[in-house]
């Protein structure tokens, strides 16, 4: 395994982060994924991580904490993990997790949320392979396109 330390994210590593999701995706970044980056820095930069390598950045991930819609209770967020391409399956994203899991254990919360795609069955065993279970809640979708044309 590399040599890899974890630090808070800052808005100057926006563009590294952006690259690297840029490397996973094979496109270029949504406009709007910079200020959602550095809107989630600002919100909570204790829960927005980056893994480094010999002063490199080789992942990232955006966390957060907050009330869970229906009950008063705060809990903390992942809303995406990543990690550069030439560093997958040598721990990187374990040592993020685990970072950002402890710190949320710090912030007092007893529950950490992440929401994926229920037909992505990769993601569902990586995150498994991670500690997550499913939970209670179920996402509902209105298509708002098809209501107009009723
Ligand atoms: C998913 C991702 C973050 C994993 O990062 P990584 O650094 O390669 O993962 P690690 O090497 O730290 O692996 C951590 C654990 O997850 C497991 N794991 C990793 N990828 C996995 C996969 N695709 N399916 C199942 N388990 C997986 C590993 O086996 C390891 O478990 P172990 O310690 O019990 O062996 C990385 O592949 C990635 O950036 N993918 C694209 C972006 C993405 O899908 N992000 C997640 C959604 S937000």
């Amino acid at each position: 395994m590399p040599d890899i330390s974890v630090r808070n994210m800052t808005v100057r590593d926006i563009d590294e982060v952006l690259r690297i999701d840029e490397k996973i995706t094979g496109k270029p970044h949504a406009a709007y994924y910079e200020s959602k980056v550095a809107s989630y820095i600002s919100r909570g930069p204790d829960y927005c991580l980056v893994a480094e390598h010999r002063d490199h950045v080789v992942g990232f991930v955006l966390g957060d904490v907050r009330g869970w819609e229906f009950a008063s209770e705060l809990s903390g967020w992942l809303e995406i993990i990543g990690v550069d391409p030439n560093y997958q399956g040598q721990g990187v994203s374990r040592i993020l997790m685990n970072e950002l899991c402890a710190r949320l254990k710090r912030a007092g919360v007893a529950i950490v949320n992440t929401m994926i795609n229920w037909n992505d069955g990769d993601l569902i065993d990586y995150f498994h392979a991670n500690g997550f279970e499913r939970g209670e809640y179920v996402n509902l979708v209105k298509n708002l396109a098809a209501d107009e044309k009723q």
